[in-house]
């Protein structure tokens, strides 16, 4: 079985996140082609069995790049099972209200595209306040106001890994299941 793994990032959790799940796959025995939507051309000559894109949300949206390569590539994405791993920090605030936020941001791109996956993982992202810009370490504060107790200052990575390689073994169950 082959799979994509195709992430866009920004600050680079969400390639760490990728390459995690790379490595699952790689452990089941599949064989997993990783790789940046950003320079993306030549897996289309070789369509998988499956795909997991994955994006992070920065200003309460995913990169305008990775929205065209989804639009652009939806009608071949819909042809296979395939699955979605939103990233952010908001999926980890105390605050129920910023949760049911983080679990929209994927409708809007969904209906953008026409994109239809058959699963969607909400993953925690990063904060690395240390390499942000003024501007960027003050977005990043306010988001993060209400994360969980204690966590507010210094580098944080909030991803459950656990949580993801149950994700990743129920998807590549069900892909397993419609190739039988
Ligand atoms: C400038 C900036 C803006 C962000 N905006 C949001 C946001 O609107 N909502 C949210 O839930 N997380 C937001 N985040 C948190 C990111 O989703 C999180 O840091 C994630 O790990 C980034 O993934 P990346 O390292 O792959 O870019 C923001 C982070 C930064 C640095």
């Amino acid at each position: 079985m082959n799979i994509l793994i195709a992430y866009a990032t920004v600050e680079g959790q969400t390639r760490k996140i990728a390459a995690q799940l790379a490595e699952i796959f790689e452990n089941r025995g599949w064989q997993v082609a990783l790789q940046n939507t950003a320079g993306m051309m030549e897996f289309i000559l070789n369509r998988p069995d499956a795909a997991i894109l994955l994006a992070p949300v920065h200003a309460g949206r995913y990169p305008t790049p990775f929205t065209h390569f989804v639009r652009q590539e939806a009608d071949w994405l819909n042809s296979v099972p395939s699955a979605f791993v939103s990233v952010s920090l908001s999926i980890v605030s105390d605050n129920a209200d910023e949760r049911q936020e983080a679990e929209d941001y994927p409708t809007g791109l969904l209906a953008e595209t026409g994109w239809q996956p058959l699963a969607i993982h909400h993953a925690g992202g990063a904060l690395r306040l240390a390499e942000y810009d003024f501007f960027k370490r003050w977005m990043v504060r306010r988001l993060s106001r209400n994360a969980p107790a204690g966590e507010q200052k210094g580098d944080r990575e909030f991803t459950d890994w656990a949580a993801l390689e149950l994700f990743a073994s129920e998807f590549a169950n069900e892909v397993g299941r419609r190739k039988a």
